[in-house]
């Protein structure tokens, strides 16, 4: 979140000038790119590939269609979306593609090695960019996702401006965020479990319990669902909706670009 007129963004808990907050989140991606996918398992106990799979239910990957996948990390969305994709009937249409992007060089090399990386081919393309300055046409995309990223971007609302310029008209767009759990008993159970064991987890597993900590921090400094709803609505995203996750522990946003 970064605000204009003093400048300051939020790095965790701490305000940063909102020059600085690039750099430093992409030490922090730096420094777990190589234990990301395990750790995104240990730390949500699996659960992460259940979220990503209800955004693909309802993004309903077809050929033909060319996804942008922003802050696509090591490519869990983009790679999912092109499996389901090739499974439906061609029926005269173009294969479907994907780009991925992500403003981390680390990232996206880390996916290059999963085992899958090599079964898509040409149909995947990596790019190293910024969310809030896609090097991308306007009308391009049929859809646009951003799973686990958006919080960790300075400037929320020029993100969701992009990616309003780079979807077709009838494009779709879903973001996968961390969110607010729905009750006070559940955010206390989960304050607790994440505070404790996802920085000790981050020690142990990856010898790095700053990034975990960060990690943490960012997501409670997340806006609430309807807030962050009201964000992509001032983008120009029409039938703008959410469904929160696990109870609030994650909410998939989603809108059409009209
Ligand atoms: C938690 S990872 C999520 C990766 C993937 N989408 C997933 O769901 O597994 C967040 C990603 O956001 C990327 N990121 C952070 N700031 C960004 C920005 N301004 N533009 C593009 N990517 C960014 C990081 O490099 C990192 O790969």
């Amino acid at each position: 979140m970064a605000d204009i007129k003093t400048k300051t963004a939020s790095f965790g808990y701490q305000e940063v000038p909102a020059g600085e907050k690039e750099g430093m989140v992409r030490a922090v991606f730096d420094s777990v790119a190589e234990n990301y996918d395990l750790m995104n398992d240990l730390m949500s106990g699996g659960v992460h590939r259940i979220w990503k799979s209800v955004l693909l239910d309802r993004l309903n990957p077809q050929p033909g269609q060319h996804l942008l996948d922003v802050a696509g990390g090591t490519g869990d969305i983009a790679l999912s979306f092109l499996s389901r994709a090739n499974e439906r009937p061609i029926r005269g249409r173009k294969p479907a593609k994907v780009t991925i992007c992500d403003i981390n060089h680390s990232m996206l090399h880390a996916g290059t090695k999963r085992a899958d990386a090599e079964r898509f081919g040409d149909s995947v393309t990596r790019t190293c960019s910024d969310a809030q300055n896609l090097p991308y046409p306007d009308n391009h995309f049929d859809a646009y996702t951003i799973g686990f990223g958006i919080r960790n971007v300075t400037d929320m609302q020029a993100a969701l401006t992009e990616a309003y310029r780079v979807l077709k008209p009838g494009g779709r767009f879903f973001c996968l965020e961390f969110s607010h759990p729905i009750t006070d008993g559940f955010q206390n159970l989960y304050d607790t479990y994440s505070f404790n064991v996802i920085p000790w987890l981050g020690e142990k597993v990856a010898d790095d319990r700053e990034s975990y900590q960060y990690l943490i921090e960012s997501i409670r400094r997340f806006p609430s669902q309807q807030d962050f709803a009201g964000k992509i609505r001032r983008a120009g995203f029409s039938r703008v909706d959410y469904e929160n996750l696990s109870g609030g522990i994650a909410a998939l946003h989603a809108g059409w670009r009209l």
